[in-house]
């Protein structure tokens, strides 16, 4: 009825990738000179980015708390995505590369950067940050230390949280018994991939009727389908399992296209509710991401 058939394979996946994850990230990573004349700590958050005006609000949410938590500190943005970057510079909104961000931190004399990945896995993108921004840490007259965190899913621990704060407080209250819920990963060609199963394996450990899918890697929302259909699942609330509800929140899964998550379960007789908010306007999720880059600032002292 569940996800048993898979159970012990997914249990296995999830410490494999666990203890991957442990080897790469086992402490904060660091690199530094020695000392000069000191800026207090700055503080990079960055994130693929988005272009919808509606999702900025998780954002905003997100520098309100971490300028809360770190009052001392000045508090820069930098988005991943290219894409994202030149469509929001043609609409008059410039937003910085991370090497762009890390370029004028250095510029303007900061020593001390902690760079916190918004992101939901350590992927692709987390990785490239990680090497490229701790580059600085190494140039001759430039950063003396820079501490990258860790992005929101990296341990059983991690996974298990952020669960149950989308159980708590993401899933709408007027959920039923037997009404499904369904959270819609980003997915990967990256090995970290992985963690969406494992968080999937958690996820239907916590409630039979949880289930997460990924619109670019696995599990698939075919798959996921196909449970929902097995499991004779009349209703299912779509929620984003992203930074922000975003391009993917509002087209691959609640688009009016026939494939969009909405439509293709409509075709299969399942009604959704799409819940249009991204993680980060959810405190409890953003205080995790605060709890890595704490961890990331006293490596900077
Ligand atoms: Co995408």
């Amino acid at each position: 009825m569940r996800y048993i058939p898979r159970r012990t394979q997914l249990a296995m996946l999830a410490i494999l990738t666990m203890l991957a994850i442990g080897l790469q990230t086992e402490t904060i990573w660091a690199s530094g000179h020695a000392a000069k004349e000191e800026k207090g700590p700055a503080i990079l958050l960055v994130t693929f980015g988005t272009s919808v005006e509606s999702a900025q609000k998780a954002f905003a949410n997100i520098e309100k708390r971490v300028k809360a938590a770190f009052p001392k500190s000045e508090v820069r943005w930098a988005y991943t995505s290219k894409i994202i970057r030149k469509k929001l510079e043609k609409e008059g909104k410039q937003l910085d590369s991370p090497e762009m961000a890390m370029a004028k931190l250095m510029d303007e004399g900061y020593t001390k950067v902690a760079v916190q990945s918004l992101h939901m896995i350590p992927g692709a993108e987390f990785h490239e940050v990680n090497v490229n921004t701790r580059l600085f840490g190494q140039m001759s007259g430039g950063v003396d230390k820079v501490a990258v965190s860790l992005p929101l899913l990296i341990s059983d621990e991690t996974m298990e949280k952020a669960l149950k704060e989308v159980a708590t407080k993401v899933v709408p209250k007027e959920r039923k018994a037997g009404e499904a819920v369904v959270l819609m990963g980003h997915g990967t060609h990256h090995p970290s991939d992985a963690i969406y199963s494992a968080l999937m394996y958690k996820a239907q450990k916590m409630d039979a009727n949880m289930y997460v899918g990924t619109v670019e890697g696995s599990p698939s929302f075919d798959e996921i389908k196909d449970m929902l259909i097995k499991n004779k699942i009349k209703k299912a609330y779509l929620i984003p399992f992203m930074t922000v509800a975003g391009d993917h929140a509002m087209n691959d899964m609640a688009g009016d296209e026939p494939d969009s998550w909405k439509s293709q379960l409509a075709k299969a007789g399942i009604e959704s509710v799409p819940v249009m908010k991204g993680l980060a306007e959810f405190d409890g999720i953003v205080d995790m991401w605060i709890e890595q880059l704490k961890v990331a600032m006293a490596h900077l002292k």
